[in-house]
């Protein structure tokens, strides 16, 4: 949500600015901005739209420096538009801010300003940032000495990064509830959002803390707490590669993301489950006696991770006998929760940086519950205050819809479970060995599916004038269902709708008619005969039916238009197969419908506002 990058140093500012924000489009795109101090004054060029815009601008208006901050916009106060893109400056240009997050208390922060005189011209919280520093600025403070007072009075979540054209020599990053790294180089240094964007320049990243202010020269970094008391902090080394950030030849990250489905489960199964025996979760602390102590878990995430952690909770609660509460974190942060030391938390994050769900995090270790936390981004903010971090391994994950993500997530829901069943011994030996067995086949049964993909396209171009969907499904089929939806929406913009396929007769079924596709979820084979009684229903008043089942399923052939076939395997396991044909069938349809797949509109993939 929204994209930093700074840099101080000897090079041009200018292109090491535009190649960190080409990196960080899929945090915002509606708008761009650098500024960029040239000597004697700070230049800003901004503008509306794609990052193309702006580097179009940029062309036409060179700019040159060796200082400067940029930007990339996903709009949350004031639409999107040139006025209203970053970096915003103070009233006579002296200073220039990029902001993501929102400033909770603006209002109050500019009407004090404007009655001091003061004019504003965007729609923005984050305009005020510029002018609240150059404020305490003016009125005779250090740069550095305005900017900790300032950040004092703001209420909110907020990365900021601030430039001041009287202090060329620095840079200030700020820290609160939105993400952001220090890249370290050789006689210069990097601010950014995402290590994605420094990745081409230095792999020496420092994480900011929250509340955390650093004041950054080419030669220095110097991290302060609130209380402004200097802060040590260790340096991370990133040993992933920005190959791993590019498309490989797919046309989009998103089917380049579904393709790394196979390896990536293999690598989270066999990190776990290695082939030695047992189940190895490394340091995260859940042995028995832990486990004997909780007397309730909740499973909190946002968007896919929700899903994914509902396929935990299912089984969890089915293997484990323990209760297990699913919330989305939006809900859940603002409910009081039954919340105690008796309570294990699992957290489910791709970026670790989604703001509902950090907050959920923080509100449990609150109240003191154990919080685990299933993350794929390395050293990110619920990595890093989570209780115990399980990491799925998936690496960096582009596309906005998250589809490999979903599958290591599942994964780890699959691990998890059997840990926790074995530990309580609610899962014998033997019924491991042969889950285990199973766990292994799974990378190569999703080859099997992605091989076979051209069902999907070919589903996806005989429907593709198809306006409503319904995905229905029962027990971890229809949980399936949920997130099978929630791709369509994401990169189709079609509607659509998951329903437990037991529930249609009491509502949706008016909905059906000749225009309408169900897909039929119908991998859980004790449940199968009523799925089937369910797709004839829909069939009677006129739907078009996709069923996606186990090969060898030859009943459901008989009564779907047509079914895509996924590997057998056993029903608990089933969801992660499922699943990708529920992927591949929202890519076709969104490449026939035209849409931007890897940045649809007004979506984000890290939400770090609520
Ligand atoms: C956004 C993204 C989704 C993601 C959700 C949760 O909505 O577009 O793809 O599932 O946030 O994100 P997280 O990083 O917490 O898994």
């Amino acid at each position: 949500m929204c994209g930093i990058v700074g840099y101080i140093g000897k090079q041009q500012a200018p292109s090491i600015l535009i190649d960190g924000l080409t990196k960080l489009e899929y945090r915002g795109y509606d708008s761009a901005g650098v500024a960029i101090f040239d000597g004697s004054d700070i230049n800003v060029l901004k503008t509306k739209g794609r990052l193309s815009n702006l580097i179009k601008l940029v062309i036409e208006h060179p700019v040159s420096g060796t200082l400067g901050i940029g930007h990339t916009r996903w709009a949350t106060h004031g639409a999107p538009s040139d006025i209203n893109a970053h970096p915003h400056m103070s009233e006579d240009s002296e200073i220039a801010v990029v902001h993501n997050g929102i400033i909770e208390n603006y209002m109050e922060i500019k009407e004090e300003l404007l009655k001091s005189g003061w004019h504003f011209v965007s729609e923005t919280d984050s305009e005020i940032i510029a002018c609240i520093i150059d404020k305490y600025y003016k009125d005779g403070m250090s740069f550095e000495d305005a900017v900790f007072k300032a950040v004092a009075r703001l209420e909110g979540s907020y990365a900021l990064g601030i430039i001041c054209k009287d202090c060329p020599e620095k840079l200030i990053a700020v820290r609160k509830g939105s993400p952001l790294v220090i890249g370290k180089g050789n006689g210069e240094n990097f601010i950014a959002s995402d290590i994605p964007a420094i990745l081409n320049y230095t792999r020496e990243v420092y994480f900011l803390e929250e509340d955390e202010i650093a004041v950054i020269t080419e030669d220095s970094i110097a991290i302060y707490d609130k209380d402004r008391n200097a802060v040590n902090r260790d340096i991370y080394h990133v040993t992933w590669d920005i190959e791993a950030a590019e498309k490989s030849g797919y046309a989009h990250f998103m089917l380049k993301e579904i393709h790394e489905q196979p390896k990536i489960v293999r690598e989270t199964i066999l990190k776990r489950v290695p082939e030695s025996g047992g189940i190895d979760l490394d340091n995260i602390k859940l042995g028995k006696e832990e486990l004997d102590n909780i007397d309730r878990i909740y499973v909190v995430a946002c968007g896919t991770a929700y899903y994914a952690g509902l396929i935990g909770k299912h089984l969890i609660e089915k293997i484990c006998r323990i209760p297990v509460i699913s919330e989305v974190a939006s809900e859940f942060r603002y409910k009081d929760p039954i919340l105690d030391e008796r309570t294990l938390v699992i957290v489910v994050s791709q970026s670790g940086e989604t703001a509902d769900t950090l907050e959920a995090l923080r509100i449990s270790k609150r109240h003191g519950a154990r919080v685990l936390a299933i993350v794929n981004a390395v050293g990110s903010s619920i990595a890093r205050e989570a209780d115990d971090v399980f990491y799925i391994l998936a690496g960096p994950e582009i596309a906005v819809a998250s589809t490999k993500a979903y599958s290591a997530q599942v994964a780890a829901m699959y691990i998890l479970t059997c840990h926790i069943a074995l530990t309580l011994g609610k899962m014998s030996e033997e019924e491991f060995e042969v889950i285990r067995a199973e766990l292994y086949s799974l990378p190569s049964k999703i080859e099997v599916i992605l091989n076979n993909k051209s069902v999907e396209k070919k589903l996806a171009a005989k429907y593709k004038d198809v306006r409503n969907v319904f995905f229905i499904g029962r027990g971890l089929d229809y949980l399936v269902s949920q997130e099978g939806s929630l791709k369509l929406k994401e990169i189709a913009y079609l509607h659509s709708e998951a329903y437990a396929a037991g529930e249609l007769k009491h509502g949706p079924i008016a909905m059906i008619d000749e225009n309408t596709l169900v897909v039929a979820i119908a991998a859980q084979e004790d449940l199968i005969e009523k799925t089937i009684s369910n797709i004839k229903e829909v069939k009677a008043r006129g739907a078009n039916t996709i069923a996606i089942a186990m090969k060898g399923n030859t009943k459901i052939a008989d009564v779907a238009d047509d079914v895509i076939y996924i590997p057998r395997t056993m029903g608990i396991l089933a969801p992660i197969l499922a699943n990708i044909p529920d992927q591949l069938f929202a890519y076709y349809m969104a490449i026939n419908l035209g849409t931007d797949i890897d940045k649809p509109r007004n979506l984000a993939k890290s939400v770090t506002v609520e």
